[in-house]
């Protein structure tokens, strides 16, 4: 039987290290084999919802409603900096069907950001939250808005790192521009020493513009006070957080708010905190004793609810003439918009190949403008664009093939703490990808395709954490009638976590998927689980959920033992029947052993074992551009992608490329078109709708995505051996296609996104 034990783990979490404590289950069954053949586990299965998903049955935050739904609706602030000098509410509140209405006035202080407050009279950004009204309908809360007399004085902005630092600057925060005041540093080796040691030094300085999230699904909550408990439904990749952040805000017990997630249409890191819009319409909802619904626009969005930060990164690399590194060194600074998070995105460059020498430095910088917020795979998709086109410039330097290049440099341990992987099939991914893209026949040199549409082609590597962990929980009840409920309190925010989880407890209880039932996303009725963020929910919660059907295994076991008046050694459990070894009628069905017990039901609840520690546990990739550019227009075309990655192993065939066929082609929206501009004039965000935010559509994806998993499952990394897949799809997309953009064009674009004015700039003399 699995016993149970609070240990001391780790795992890094979005880009930093986390220590937790946590309760693990200390399994006493073994990581299935690698190279295992299972029947549900690693099949193309269709998702188990999508049906509900297709035929609109499925029921996401938006579309929650309750008899007597207020609507409320954010008055933000118009200018880059402001404070307000006097607001009046008189004229909105007079309004008919207005309800309520909130600003810092009559709101007690609510702390938000370590920085300021829910409300807070100075603005430091165009979208900041001035007041919140609660209407009747969602078009006279919008009235509303216009009818609060509001007075500003305008402040002087900055609106990028260059003129946030100079020292005349306008400061955000008293503590100046830089957050923490101080850049965060890393540093092994000698540089200097390293540099020295090269037969060349190559250095240059890459751009990376501000990506908005943009989910198809728009953040919503709505909120009921039930007496004195509050359900919460929210659009949230984090259930759990979202619960304790409602609590601190509103400062009432944990105990007394039940937040539900079902189903997102995406959130990409932008979901992963709780929204003061959430907190407003439980305030509201107090306030008016009514639900609230409360439903962002895409105007809205694209002010304030996330984007992942700009970089300037200067890099350097020494490099002997047979390609060996010898040193490299980063200096980066990006903007977080206008409170604390973080902008740094050297850890490509420490981590993914073997250098002994190596130096870090990494500024984030407040300006004007909406908070920075995890990206998916936040500082890694800019920095592996930094890294992996210089290391492009290197190879020329020397006249080597880039790839060989990346081969010469393989990292066989781990390069910051020098500990074995876990797995690393990257060289396999490397060859394989090479083979299956044609890249020995396609590869030549820069620029020396001819005519007016040249091609070209190019390959960026990948590394990421994504390993997960504990803790997780995960229940499992076995009914009368052999039927199973799984929950966990996670969510699925996509990547169909409620399919592989019923994928793997048929795996192990071999009972027909249909036979379960998942449930997520709901704090009142789900054991913890993670939050669906860092590549971490497959690789904490699969392990979970064998643990728990491996429990509920040995628990009927006993159960058919007792029935049976057989030895459990002797039984054997073959299809969700168990028999007695060599006595054929000594057979019981594990719905007839539930059936039999008084409790007409069974319980366990199986949970993430530890991260075992001396391993460093990691994701890899490398993927292979094509592109064709225009050199009349400048438009930059992608042919092909083959992505070849280690994942651990593949838990559900047809998920997996979904995922990567969206990562691909959420990085090939960053590396041609995405960009988030400000007026420099006025500070107002100019890009704030689909149409001037350009994603990619369809048309502009690559018409051939080949996926390549060259891994099996990392017995090291859990009972399942699964990585995380999420943010590695997108990580090395941009890297390759500028890459890709070089070697058709003979010249290097060195700012993201490459678009076609960049592309006739760079071609003209
Ligand atoms: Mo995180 S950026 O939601 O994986």
């Amino acid at each position: 039987m699995a016993s149970h034990k609070i240990i001391k783990t780790k795992r890094f979490f979005e880009e930093d290290f986390e220590e937790n404590i946590a309760e693990v289950s200390e399994q006493s069954f073994p990581a299935w084999p690698p190279n295992e053949e299972l029947k549900y586990v690693g099949k193309a299965i269709p998702r188990i919802d999508g049906y509900d998903k297709v035929s609109g049955t499925a029921r996401y935050a938006f579309d929650v409603s309750y008899p007597n739904m207020a609507f409320a609706k954010i008055l933000r602030c118009p200018y880059a900096h402001a404070r307000i000098k006097s607001i009046n509410l008189e004229k909105a509140r007079q309004m008919e069907g207005v309800l309520d209405i909130i600003t810092y006035e009559n709101t007690p202080k609510i702390e938000w950001y370590r920085t300021s407050f829910l409300f807070d009279p100075e603005l430091r950004y165009e979208g900041d939250e001035v007041a919140c009204v609660a209407a009747e309908s969602e078009a006279i809360a919008e009235k509303a808005l216009e009818l609060i007399e509001v007075e500003y004085d305008q402040l002087p902005f900055v609106l990028n790192a260059a003129a946030a630092m100079k020292p005349d600057a306008p400061n955000l925060f008293e503590s100046g521009n830089i957050v923490r005041g101080k850049p965060s540093e890393y540093k092994r080796g000698d540089v200097e020493l390293g540099f020295k040691e090269a037969d060349y030094v190559i250095e240059d300085t890459f751009e990376t513009q501000v990506e908005v999230h943009n989910p198809t699904e728009p953040h919503c909550s709505v909120v009921n006070w039930d007496g004195n408990r509050l359900l919460v439904w929210d659009s949230t990749q984090a259930i759990f957080r979202v619960r304790e952040g409602v609590a601190q805000a509103l400062k009432i017990p944990e105990s007394k708010i039940r937040v539900m997630m079902k189903y997102m249409g995406g959130g990409f890191g932008s979901k992963l905190e709780t929204g003061k819009y959430t907190v407003m319409a439980a305030i509201l909802a107090r306030n008016t004793g009514r639900p609230v619904r409360i439903a962002l626009d895409r105007v809205e969005m694209n002010l304030a609810v996330g984007n992942r930060p700009s970089s300037i990164q200067k890099l350097k690399a020494g490099i002997k003439k047979d390609g060996t590194l010898t040193a490299l060194s980063h200096h980066s600074s990006g903007v977080v918009g206008a409170y604390p998070s973080g902008a740094g995105c050297s850890w490509p460059l420490r981590t993914i190949y073997k250098c002994p020498n190596v130096f870090t430095e990494e500024y984030s910088i407040y300006i004007n403008a909406g908070r920075a917020r995890p990206f998916r795979a936040p500082g890694h998709v800019q920095g592996t664009f930094g890294l992996e086109s210089l290391l492009d410039e290197a190879a020329e330097k020397i006249g080597m093939d880039p790839l060989e290049l990346r081969l010469k440099n393989y990292a066989e341990k781990d390069q910051v703490e020098n500990l074995p992987y876990s797995s690393k099939l990257l060289k396999q991914a490397y060859i394989q990808g090479a083979e299956a893209f044609g890249w020995k026949k396609k590869w030549k040199p820069a620029g020396s395709d001819s005519g007016l549409i040249k091609k070209g082609v190019g390959l960026a590597s990948q590394i990421w954490w994504g390993e997960g962990g504990p803790p997780t929980y995960v229940t499992l009840e076995l009914n009368g009638d052999g039927s199973l409920l799984l929950q966990c309190g996670t969510q699925d925010i996509g990547g169909g976590t409620y399919t592989f989880m019923a994928q793997v407890a048929a795996e192990v209880l071999e009972v027909p998927l249909d036979s379960i039932q998942v449930i997520l996303g709901d704090t009142s009725t789900c054991p913890y689980g993670p939050s669906s963020g860092g590549s971490q929910t497959a690789p904490s919660v699969s392990p979970a959920v064998r643990d728990a059907a491996e429990q509920m295994k040995e628990k009927l076991i006993s159960g058919a033992a007792a029935i049976l008046d057989v030895p459990a050694s002797q039984l054997t459990y073959s299809k969700g029947t168990i028999t007695a070894k060599g006595i054929a009628d000594k057979s019981i069905k594990v719905a007839d052993i539930v059936s039999k017990l008084d409790a007409g039901a069974m319980v366990v609840t199986g949970m993430r074992a530890e991260n075992k520690p001396g391993y460093a546990m990691n994701s890899f990739g490398v993927q292979f551009a094509e592109v064709e550019v225009d050199t009349l227009t400048g438009r930059v075309r992608v042919l092909k992608i083959v992505a070849a990655h280690d994942i651990g192993r593949t838990l559900n065939r047809m998920l997996l490329e979904n995922q990567i066929h969206g990562g691909i082609i959420q990085g090939l929206g960053y590396a041609l078109m995405e960009e988030r501009v400000l007026n420099a004039y006025t500070g107002k965000v100019l890009t704030t709708n689909l149409h001037d935010y350009k994603i990619p559509t369809i048309k502009d994806s690559p018409p051939e995505i080949e996926v390549i998993i060259v891994s099996e499952g990392d017995p090291i990394i859990s009972n399942t051996g699964v990585k995380g897949v999420g943010e590695p799809a997108m990580i090395p997309t941009p890297g390759a296609i500028a890459n890709a953009v070089h070697n058709a064009l003979g010249v290097r674009i060195k700012s993201l996104p490459l678009t076609p004015d960049k592309v006739l700039m760079a071609l003209s003399v």
